[in-house]
């Protein structure tokens, strides 16, 4: 599987910009509110013409950005028209959520009573269901371009379908069926759906409380797309954008340790520190007080530090949101960090760059600047209660 997504789906990249950004404005259309204030009738022309400038619609960022990255990521794992399958969505995006609330009831038990404690536990039962569920669902796609193989000339399609079955099918690995391909696709999509919203969450819970960052944004998506449809190369130059990601994901990273390590033969660092065999180590990802002082004030949000820091030639390609470093380690480090980072970093400026161009936003009057953000574990949770107000433009 991590080949289909190290090599594959980062060597494609350019190639879905304009699916997923298709994707975003299919779903967009269909499933988020219209925001565009209550219709005012017109007594001079005696027409309903314009829209109440003053109207704000609240929106549930946590359920519509679910929709809308698990379809757009569905683009490139399933392929059209299976992105679109609405029992596909909720059992991909439901997965995940069994998953973790599955793992947390198994970690209560004893390590030795765990393989029987499974069956006692609602999620693990469901874990297993959703598993025959996703088969059950991606089957009529696999006899299809099964048959289509056979008898076509057409060309394999480009999604992570196909790349894990020509892998699987290059290396002679026997045991990938149709059953383990669903199976990779569910952690797959538990890997990048919840992840990739909950960045976007974050990200705009920060423009809302940094709205001086709105109009500028604005401009660099404008001047980059020149207006027209949405390139690679404008993601690329979208550095404002990248810098404002990285930012907000430095003050609210997906979980406060990465880098999760098991030491599998007795380790010396070069400081003399031991680590004895089976030890786990993580990293902590957000310590403030640790960030370089070159960076500049550790603790304010500065969503364009990053940009600045690029702007010397030398640093050009450095510090930005899917480059980790010992001093940002969000996506881990070395040869293990996350292999689904760049179509992560493209798919938030597809959706951010989406939200900008078209909607004005803010947060209820009630909220007081940002948000605090929840702990569950060491994972950094966006409040799920807070309402950002949107407005079309
Ligand atoms: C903002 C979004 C995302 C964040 C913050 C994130 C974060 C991470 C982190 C911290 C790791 C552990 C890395 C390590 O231990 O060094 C990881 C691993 C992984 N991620 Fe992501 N991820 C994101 C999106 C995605 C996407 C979109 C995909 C798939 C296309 C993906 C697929 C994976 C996979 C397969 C692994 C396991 C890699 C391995 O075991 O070697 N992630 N991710």
């Amino acid at each position: 599987m991590l080949g289909a997504i190290k090599i594959d789906l980062n060597r494609n990249l350019g190639l879905f910009v304009g699916h997923v950004n298709h994707e975003v404005n299919v779903c967009f259309e269909q499933h988020f509110p219209s925001c565009k204030g209550i219709p005012c009738f017109c007594f001079i022309t005696k027409s309903s013409v314009s829209h109440s400038p003053i109207d704000w619609t609240p929106v549930d960022l946590h359920e519509t950005l679910l929709r809308v990255v698990a379809q757009a990521s569905a683009r490139i794992f399933v392929g059209y028209p299976m992105c679109r399958n609405e029992e596909w969505l909720e059992c991909s995006t439901k997965f995940a959520i069994d998953v973790m609330t599955g793992g947390e009831k198994l970690k209560l038990w004893h390590p030795w009573l765990r393989p029987f404690a499974q069956y006692w536990i609602p999620e693990m039962r469901q874990i297993r269901g959703d598993h025959q569920r996703a088969l059950d669902l991606l089957m009529p796609e696999l006899k299809k371009r099964a048959t289509e193989a056979k008898t076509t000339d057409t060309a394999p399609r480009q999604d992570m379908i196909e790349w894990m079955q020509q892998r699987a099918h290059k290396i002679g690995d026997k045991s990938f069926d149709y059953k383990e391909l669903a199976n990779l696709q569910m952690l797959t999509a538990t890997a990048a759906i919840h992840t990739t919203r909950l960045a976007i969450i974050h990200a705009l819970y920060d423009l809302a409380a940094h709205p001086e960052y709105i109009e500028p944004l604005r401009d660099e998506i404008r001047e980059v797309t020149n207006d027209g449809s949405l390139q690679k190369q404008h993601l690329t130059q979208m550095k404002k954008l990248d810098s404002f990601m990285k930012e907000s994901q430095r003050h609210s990273p997906p979980s406060v340790a990465t880098y999760q390590r098991k030491a599998m033969i007795p380790i010396k660092l070069s400081n003399g520190f031991q680590i004895p065999a089976g030890t786990v180590v993580q990293c902590n990802t957000n310590i403030l007080e640790e960030t370089p002082s070159s960076w500049g004030d550790a603790h304010a949000f500065d969503g364009f530090r990053f940009h600045r820091m690029r702007e010397a030639p030398e640093d050009a390609n450095k510090f930005q949101f899917a480059s980790p470093s010992y001093d940002s380690m969000q996506f881990g480090f070395g040869n293990d960090a996350c292999p689904g980072r760049f179509f992560a970093s493209n798919q938030i400026k597809i959706i951010l760059s989406y939200i900008l161009s078209r909607y004005d936003i803010k947060f209820e009057d009630s909220v007081k600047g940002r948000p605090k953000n929840l702990m569950f574990e060491v994972n950094v949770l966006a409040d799920p209660t807070v309402k950002v107000l949107f407005k079309k433009l």
